[in-house]
């Protein structure tokens, strides 16, 4: 896969001041499909996904998307290349409606078709386009993040824990949509929910302490003795 990778990440070193979070992490993602980065809390998963998204700067290493080295590009331009991202926590505008955090998405594209598409994956959203989205309940708001995100038609997605703190039957609802986003573009999906991100990613990263400790295609990775072991608290 490394030679035509879609996302190629080289030997990510990453620092907060001082301490350093990121050992030599290596990753891939292909054009079509997901892959899955693995790990208990403080392993390094939030930092992997805003070095790539820009917001942090990697002390080594090198990231390219579609063979263009983005390493040192600012956020703006590498989500003008196609980059779509939902982070962790604040992914939403909570005093914008539903409509105006979707039109938001959609400001760097041409294709209005995409809020319609969101709006096809999460009907709920639907019914509350005018209601302010910090009004809307957890798994609502994860759904938004999501469209939100999806509504700029990225070609590569960084989605950071989708389904955290969301009620069971909303998760089965983002599952839905991201087997069916993965048949059209690149996913890289941050999950604690194991069924789902092995689910959803043909090929997973089980970071340790800051290290890519495990990787492989997901059948094999979800068998492995040492994964439960780097999930551990
Ligand atoms: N802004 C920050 N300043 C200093 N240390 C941080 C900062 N953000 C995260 N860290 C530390 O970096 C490590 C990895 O954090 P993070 O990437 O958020 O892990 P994960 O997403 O896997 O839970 C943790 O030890 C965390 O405490
Ligand atoms: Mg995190």
């Amino acid at each position: 896969m490394s030679e035509l990778a879609f996302l190629q990440v080289r030997d990510l070193c990453v620092s907060y001041g001082l301490s350093q979070v990121l050992f030599d992490v290596s990753l891939a993602a292909p054009r079509h499909g997901a892959v899955a980065v693995l790990g208990r809390n403080g392993a390094g998963k939030s930092t992997l996904l805003k070095t790539i998204v820009g917001e942090l700067a990697p002390r080594s290493g090198s990231i390219a998307l579609n063979l263009q080295d983005i390493t040192r590009l600012p956020t703006e331009r590498r989500i003008h290349t196609g980059l779509g991202y939902v982070p962790q926590e604040h992914s939403v505008f909570n005093r914008l409606s539903v409509r105006e955090n979707l039109e938001v998405g959609a400001l760097t594209n041409r294709d209005r078709s995409a809020i319609d598409q969101v709006l096809a994956w999460f009907p709920k959203l639907g019914r509350r386009l005018d209601q302010p989205a910090g009004t809307l309940s957890g798994g609502e708001r994860k759904m938004l993040a999501i469209g939100r995100a999806i509504s700029s038609s990225p070609k590569l997605l960084l989605l950071d824990e989708p389904t955290e703190g969301v009620w069971v039957g909303v998760v089965e609802e983002i599952a839905e949509c991201l087997r069916d986003l993965v048949k059209d573009i690149a996913v890289v999906i941050v999950e604690q929910h194991l069924e789902l991100a092995l689910g959803v990613a043909d090929y997973a990263y089980v970071l340790d302490r800051g290290r890519v400790a495990l990787e492989g295609r997901s059948a094999v990775v979800r068998k492995d003795p040492r994964l439960l072991q780097f999930l551990a608290p």
